[in-house]
């Protein structure tokens, strides 16, 4: 009896380290960059059409707000990165990696816009962020919700 129970403990404690491990809807290394080694030199370089901004940072209200509605509507990202950009959406929940949380500005100070733009555009290779452009929406409105994603962190957009 004494050894079943051991081997009981045992199972519930490796189940539990394992499935810590593989917490659905947990991030992974969000500091860590997603573009492929070999495109992200190209990427960290690409720039929005000079009609919707210049940097996300400073991005009109008229663009943040074009963004909200694609992130809520047709871009379906709510879906996953959540309302309030957590990462928290209900289909996010059941992902390994989770979606990003963008509430965190660390992550956003860590990656260039183009860097943001080509993973919406071509998705992050092995996980369910799935390449965004041209089968949800268009390059445009890709810069116009990288836009709007800034401003979950709530520092970004703030006048130095
Ligand atoms: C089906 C779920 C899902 C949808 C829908 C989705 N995402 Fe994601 N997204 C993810 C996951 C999962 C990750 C984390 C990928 C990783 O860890 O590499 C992620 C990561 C990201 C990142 C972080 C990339 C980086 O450099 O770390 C950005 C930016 C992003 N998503 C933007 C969007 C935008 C914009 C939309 C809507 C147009 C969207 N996502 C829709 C699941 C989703």
């Amino acid at each position: 009896m004494k050894k079943f129970l051991a081997i009981c403990s045992l199972v519930t404690a490796f189940a539990f380290i394992s499935g810590d491990l593989a917490f659905a809807g947990a991030e992974k290394d969000p500091l860590k960059a997603r573009v492929p080694r070999a495109d992200r030199g190209k990427a960290k370089k690409m720039k929005p059409p000079k009609e919707l901004y210049k940097k996300s940072k400073k991005a009109s209200d008229e663009i943040v707000a074009a963004g909200k509605k694609i992130f809520e509507g047709k871009g379906t990202c709510v879906n996953c990165h959540g309302k309030l950009g957590d990462g928290l959406g209900p289909a996010g929940k059941v992902l390994t990696p989770g979606p990003r949380n963008f509430t965190n500005c660390k992550f956003h100070k860590k990656r260039k816009d183009g860097e943001l733009f080509w993973i919406i555009k071509n998705g992050s290779p092995g996980t369910g962020m799935v390449a965004m452009v041209p089968a949800t929406i268009t390059d445009d409105e890709a810069w116009k919700v990288l836009a709007y994603e800034r401003t979950f962190c709530k520092k970004w957009r703030k006048k130095k």
